[in-house]
């Protein structure tokens, strides 16, 4: 299970800088319709962070609970709530725009760097693989 934890975290992190680049092109670019892709990457940070969530909570269950997971784990539950709810307020707005999402990944994403860190790993290190 913690190979899965570490091999699923390439693709939260992909999926949120993906998603993180188009808003950011598209808030650039000056666009105005939210449209098919910003709307499917979003669905598929969040979906994926839940996923990750709760393979770190069976982790916790197989008894790999540390006091230093504190950090980690706080730091990625923020993160996840950070997406979630600019995602969700940008789909109920009237208009929905670019500005949220990007502010929502990029605090989401700087909030899982942080996480990583709190266990003494860079974002893109997975000990589990060797590396
Ligand atoms: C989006 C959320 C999360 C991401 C991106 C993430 C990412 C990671 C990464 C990159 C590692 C290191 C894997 C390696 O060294 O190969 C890790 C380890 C771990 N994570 Fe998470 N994690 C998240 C949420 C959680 C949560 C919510 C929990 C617990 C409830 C958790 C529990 C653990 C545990 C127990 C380890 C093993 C620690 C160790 O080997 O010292 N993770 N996680």
């Amino acid at each position: 299970m913690l190979h899965a934890h570490s091999a699923l975290r390439y693709l939260v992190l992909g999926t949120g800088i993906a998603l993180l680049i188009i808003t950011g092109l598209a808030l650039a670019q000056k666009k105005k319709e939210y449209g098919a892709l910003p709307r499917g990457l979003g669905s598929a940070f969040i979906g994926l962070t839940h996923l990750q969530i709760l393979l770190g909570f069976g982790l916790l269950f197989q008894g790999l609970y540390t006091p230093r997971l504190i950090g980690h784990i706080v730091m990625m539950s923020v993160a996840v709530v950070v997406a979630q709810v600019a995602h969700v307020k940008n789909k109920k707005a009237a208009t929905p725009g670019f500005t949220l999402p990007f502010i929502g990944t990029l605090g989401s994403l700087l909030l899982m760097v942080g996480g990583a860190f709190a266990i003494g790993r860079h974002p893109f290190q997975a000990t589990v693989f060797g590396g």
